[in-house]
């Protein structure tokens, strides 16, 4: 199975910049090789799937628990599978620790999504001073453990695992750290673990190749360095040259 390779562009590229991105974007990689998948705000979300020249999936960066209501600003998951969707990002670092989202929060999101047919890519992943503290394990067990529930029913689900000091830093972690962390959250999901897990934090092209080649990464969640249309297509020919090591996925 294929390497998946992921761009989140954040706040970035409104419609006329996604289009143009989409002019550029031609990596060179086989077909089925590597499944790509984009994240663009709302906003370009049409733009982007109108203009894209290569197979992708596209997804939104949030949602909201609800299907509908007094929420100003907020947009469904109904809706965001209404405006073509496939995706959601659950509980991104910056949802969880600029927005405040909690894990009861991040849990409602995954189901809604899930109910509304959206596929989630619920991210987990500690701050650095909950990882200095020897507090890795417990701190992914239970961010993991508040969402099984909620994904169980879905047809298809992912997990990106981001360390929320690797994220936008610049500071990546060794392809060592991101097996060891990914071995936890592989244990963690217990039935459900055979669902892809996604390394993410300050993935270049220079270091990709090599953490997913790191047993259990199955693919990468990138930020800063998807937004330009060369770089990330030097991403997704990474992906596409990666070894697959994944136990329990292909044993
Ligand atoms: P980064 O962001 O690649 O810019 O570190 C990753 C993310 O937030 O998903």
């Amino acid at each position: 199975m294929g390497k998946v390779v992921a761009g989140n562009w954040k706040m970035h590229h409104g419609p006329v910049a996604a289009a143009a991105f989409f002019s550029r974007f031609k990596p060179r990689f086989a077909p089925d090789s590597v499944e790509i998948l984009f994240f663009p705000p709302d906003l370009s979300l049409a733009a982007s799937m109108e203009t894209a020249a290569v197979p992708a999936g596209f997804g939104v960066q949030n949602i909201h628990s609800a299907k509908e209501g007094a929420f100003t600003g907020e947009t469904s998951a109904e809706m965001a599978r209404g405006a073509g969707a496939r995706f959601a990002l659950i509980g991104h670092s910056e949802r969880r620790h600029v927005f405040g989202e909690g894990d009861a929060e991040v849990s409602a999101k995954a189901g809604a999504a899930v109910r509304a047919g959206l596929i989630p890519v619920v991210c987990v992943g500690e701050l650095l001073g909950e990882r200095r503290a020897g507090h890795l394990e417990q701190v992914l067990r239970r961010q993991v453990g508040a969402i099984v529930e909620a994904v169980a029913a879905a047809s298809r689900f992912m997990v990106a695992y981001e360390p929320v000091w690797a994220i936008g830093t610049g500071e990546t972690a060794t392809p060592g750290d991101a097996a060891e962390a990914h071995a936890i959250v592989r244990s963690a999901l217990g039935e459900l673990a055979s669902a892809p897990i996604l390394y993410g934090g300050s993935v270049k092209p220079g270091n990709a190749r090599s953490l997913m080649s790191a047993p259990d990464v199955d693919g990468v969640l990138v930020g800063g360095a998807s937004l330009d249309p060369d770089v990330f297509g030097r991403i997704v020919e990474a992906g596409a040259a990666a070894e697959s090591v994944n136990p329990v996925r292909e044993p």
